[in-house]
Order: C-alpha cells, then sequence, then structure tokens
C-alpha cells in the first residue's frame, strides 16, 4: 500500500473515534514509522510501504484510536526550547507549564547562580529548561516515583546537563536536603472526584500520581509549601503551578506558612496558573 492510501485510511477511523487532529496525528505516527520528518511524509506520498512499515502505522493507529495521546506514541514532547523524551510513567509536559520558566528568566534576569529545587521533577521539562536558560545555576529534582526519575536522567543525558542537576527519589515528606533560593513545583492538584471530568486521553493514560491531589485537590500542594517553608532561604522563592480554582485557597496556605505573595499569573486561557510568593 502507498503512503498516501494509508494515510486516508486512518484519517477514516481516527475521525470516526472524534479525534479531531486525525490528519495530523496520522501524518506524525506515519514519521515515527518510517524515521523521518512529517515533510518527507507530505512529499513521499506515493512511495509503497513495506509489510512491516504497513503493520507498525496500523498499530500506532489502532492505539491512537484507543485514545492513547501522539506524546506516549511518538515518546517525545516539545517543552520550551527542547524536545523531551517522555513514556507513560510521566506527566505530558503542558504548554501552560512553560509559564514558570518565562516568570524564572524575568525575576532572575541579572542573577548568575542559584539553588534551585524543583518537587514532582517528572520528565524534568521544567528544571531542565531552567538550567538550560540560567547555565550558572544548580538544580536538584526530587519525585517519589522512580520510573519518572529514569526518564529525566535520559533527558539530563540528551540535554548534557549532567553535571549541573541531582535527583533524589523521595516522597516531598521525607525530603531533607539542602537550602534553596528556589523551589518550584507543579503538583498534582485535580481533586479526587473530578477524575471523571478529564478528557479520556489524560485520565486513561497519564499517571495517576502526577495528578490526583487527593479530595479536596490540595492534598499534594499542602505538602510541597510545608515542607517547602523549611527548605527555603530566607527571601527564597517558590513558584507553584495551581488549578484554575486553586488560588485563594492556596495563598492562604501560604500565608499560613510564612509566604509573602509577590504575583499570580494568568494562563493563556485566563485561568489563575501559577503563584510566585517569598519566604519572609
Ligand atoms: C503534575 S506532575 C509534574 C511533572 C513535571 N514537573 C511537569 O511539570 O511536567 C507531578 C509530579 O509529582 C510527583 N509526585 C507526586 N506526589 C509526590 C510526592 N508526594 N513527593 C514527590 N513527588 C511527587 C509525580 O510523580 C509527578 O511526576
Amino acid at each position: 500500500m502507498i503512503i498516501r492510501t494509508a494515510i486516508k485510511e486512518a484519517c477514516l477511523e481516527l475521525n470516526k473515534k472524534n479525534i479531531k487532529s486525525y490528519l495530523l496525528d496520522s501524518e506524525i505516527l506515519m514519521s515515527k514509522v518510517l524515521n523521518k520528518k512529517r515533510d518527507y511524509i507530505i512529499l513521499n506520498l506515493e512511495k509503497y510501504l513495506n509489510q512491516k512499515e504497513f503493520d507498525y502505522f496500523r498499530y500506532l493507529i489502532d492505539e491512537r484510536a484507543k485514545g492513547k495521546p501522539i506524546a506516549y506514541l511518538t515518546g517525545k514532547k516539545y517543552f520550551w526550547k527542547d524536545e523531551f523524551n517522555v513514556n507513560e510513567n510521566v506527566l505530558i509536559p503542558r504548554p501552560e507549564t512553560e509559564l514558570i520558566i518565562e516568570q524564572i528568566l524575568k525575576i532572575y534576569k541579572n542573577k548568575k547562580s542559584l539553588r534551585v529545587l524543583e518537587i514532582g521533577v517528572g520528565s524534568g521539562c521544567v528544571l531542565l529548561s531552567v538550567m538550560k536558560e540560567k547555565r550558572g545555576f544548580i538544580g536538584v529534582g526530587i519525585d517519589i516515583d522512580k520510573n519518572c526519575l529514569k526518564v529525566c536522567k535520559n533527558n539530563i543525558n540528551k540535554l548534557n546537563l549532567s553535571n549541573k542537576i541531582s535527583l533524589y527519589k523521595s516522597d516531598i515528606d521525607n525530603f531533607n536536603y539542602g537550602k534553596y533560593d528556589l523551589i518550584i513545583s507543579n503538583p498534582p492538584y485535580i481533586k479526587s472526584i473530578d477524575f471523571k471530568y478529564l478528557e479520556k486521553d489524560v485520565s486513561k493514560f497519564e499517571p495517576k500520581l502526577a495528578l490526583d491531589g487527593g479530595l479536596d485537590g490540595l492534598s499534594e500542594i499542602r505538602k510541597v509549601i510545608n515542607k517547602s517553608s523549611e527548605l527555603i532561604k530566607n527571601n527564597g522563592k517558590l513558584i507553584l503551578e495551581v488549578a484554575f480554582d486553586q488560588k485563594s485557597k492556596v495563598k492562604n496556605l501560604l500565608k499560613e506558612k510564612g509566604f509573602y505573595i509577590n504575583r499570580v499569573l494568568k494562563d493563556l486561557s485566563n485561568n489563575d496558573r501559577c503563584i510566585i510568593s517569598s519566604k519572609i
């Protein structure tokens, strides 16, 4: 079969499953199969696929039809300025999280060295992007899940950052190592009861550990704030990503632990997304 026909059939199947990006997804998955860029696919639609290529393409399309996210099928996701390796153990990096990087670059524009801790490092997209932008900064990343740390380590090697970042497997509650100028975290913040409202691609395929914020959505945020108040240096900053409806509660939790609220930022969808605070 030629590429054009295989893609046409795949589009019909994905469209039937209400996958709006059916053409783009089919082209991306064909690129994965042939290990070529997307423009090669578009320029070689009449090329014949061998049986092995066709079978692999059909397998990927079937998985996509079941709702598996493209990033898990390709094993890659672009974030800030780099392509990160991902698998089903890590949250797929989200564009709204890039707000954290933007803010750090603004706040520390003239800062040459800083000790940074990321709580819940996942794929490493946040910490590694900061470390690449600020070559004099030193980073520590922790995660409760050893499989996330494997992915993160892989990305550290890929981006040549192994001399600047240390990783620890730890629950935030048990982490007591070092003092930091800056702590960042995009913790799990979805209320357990709201899981059923998440898109199927997310609830069925992304790790619960990365999403589940307990009954009120705040259980991990509370832990992050409590522990940060011990690990942060005086005047150090804590930058948190939160859910659109958590601003007031999180501000109160921060104030109770001696943090001053510097700013609350909205994401591109106009949702409150990022709270910047300082330890006073
Ligand atoms: C929402 S994901 C964020 C991943 C990554 N930082 C990002 O922004 O894409 C939250 C991460 O926190 C980790 N995590 C959850 N509970 C934790 C805990 N109690 N202590 C440390 N890490 C935790 C999860 O394994 C997951 O990797």
